[in-house]
């Protein structure tokens, strides 16, 4: 639905030369651009309790956040105003199409669609982001500077919610207009104001960081009840200072942490779902009489629906020698080998037709897994619920 343009460069001349490395404007990215929703509805979004969202004042250079969810919009002033929803991929069908453009971009790496809306001046401030981000001008214009990392400019708290940066050199200062696109590598400082009353889709990314791992990966083993190992020392010999803690001793305890990381199994099956867990809710709804398999397995094989993927779904696989590990929203699913271009069809495409997946002839462990996966809502058909 959109296709994305990135001024004259192909994805990968995009990927070599600037993601993760230099901020780029790209005059209209979406041309002819049609905004998937209004102003209205972003603030319909904005009252619900599931859905993340705040309002930021910027009035007489005094700064204020408000969060969501709103009874009213009386915070939302006709100038110096943000509102701001996070994952509306996750409620909203139409403004999740925004993202299948970026796919091009590892899966995984994707993380979701923020919106703002913006009254004139209103912006959050300068500030840096840890991570990528697309910023898409949909209705109205809004002003954007960009500048490139400088660990010395300093970070302050405008208030308990707001993260801003001390002033910094653009070298990308512009309009955006509809369809415009920004491209901003982690910790480019950057800030926004709307010159007229603007909306903004951010195309956000994720990139888990040492303690996010260890934390998350700590979490797993407890969980599954799995490094038990414990220390042990048979050849103990007695020694002058018994205050030491030597050498010998830190080496054999890394090593016992070390042979967590390194079985192979557990490491895989612990990131497939850690990094196939979304981080906000999901706009589930199970199915009310459970299919068997059976009755998938001939919906697939006599009728031409479509198979649609909930917003938000994070579905990511791994080719194991002997297996293949699927993983959806922090869910694993261990499938054979053969079945891999049946599971290309759930991780790669946000929707297929049924009979792109009865042609390949999947197997019956697949099917089974599909099943549970359509009664649990992840993947639906419209004309049938
Ligand atoms: C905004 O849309 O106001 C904020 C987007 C951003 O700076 O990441
Ligand atoms: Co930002």
């Amino acid at each position: 639905m959109y296709q994305l343009k990135i001024n004259n460069l192909s994805e990968q001349e995009f990927l070599s030369h600037f993601w993760q490395k230099k901020p780029l404007l790209i005059k209209q990215g979406f041309s002819d651009f049609q905004d998937p929703l209004d102003a209205n509805e972003l603030a319909g979004l904005a009252m619900e309790e599931s859905i993340e969202s705040r309002i930021v004042t910027n009035h007489n250079n005094e700064w204020d956040t408000y969060q969501g969810p709103f009874e009213d919009f009386e915070k939302l002033t006709d100038e110096n105003a943000t509102l701001l929803v996070q994952a509306v991929d996750h409620w909203h069908p139409e403004a999740a199409q925004l993202l299948e453009p970026f796919r091009f971009i590892p899966n995984w790496r994707i993380d979701d669609l923020m919106i703002s809306y913006s009254t004139p001046s209103g912006g959050v401030g300068p500030h840096l982001d840890q991570y990528d981000v697309f910023i898409i001008q949909g209705e109205g214009k809004r002003h954007w500077r960009v500048g490139l990392p400088d660990p010395t400019l300093k970070q302050f708290a405008q208030n308990k919610k707001l993260l801003q940066v001390e002033a910094f050199e653009a070298v990308i200062d512009c309009i955006l207009e509809p369809g415009d696109i920004l491209y901003i590598p982690p910790g480019c400082p950057h800030e926004g104001y709307a010159l007229e009353n603007a909306l903004n889709y951010s195309v956000g990314f994720r990139a888990p960081n040492q303690q996010d791992l260890l934390s998350s990966f700590a979490d797993h083993i407890i969980d599954t009840e799995t490094g038990q190992e414990r220390y042990t020392d048979h050849n103990l010999m007695l020694r002058k200072s018994k205050g030491e803690l030597n050498s010998t001793e830190v080496n054999k305890i890394k090593t016992l942490m070390q042979r967590l990381l390194e079985n192979d199994t557990l490491f895989k099956q612990w990131l497939g779902t850690t990094l196939s867990q979304p981080k906000h809710e999901m706009d589930l709804a199970p199915t009310e009489d459970p299919f068997t398999t059976e009755q998938i397995t001939n919906a697939l094989n006599n009728s031409t629906i479509v198979l649609e993927r909930l917003g938000g779904t994070r579905a990511i696989y791994q080719l194991f020698e002997d297996e293949l590990l699927l993983s959806v929203n922090g869910e694993n699913y261990s499938l054979l080998l053969s079945d891999l271009n049946a599971v290309k069809l759930l991780t790669d495409h946000g929707e297929f037709e049924s009979s792109e997946l009865s042609l390949i002839k999947p197997s019956l462990v697949f099917l089974q897994t599909f099943t549970t996966l359509v009664n649990e809502g992840i993947w639906f058909n419209t004309d049938q619920g």
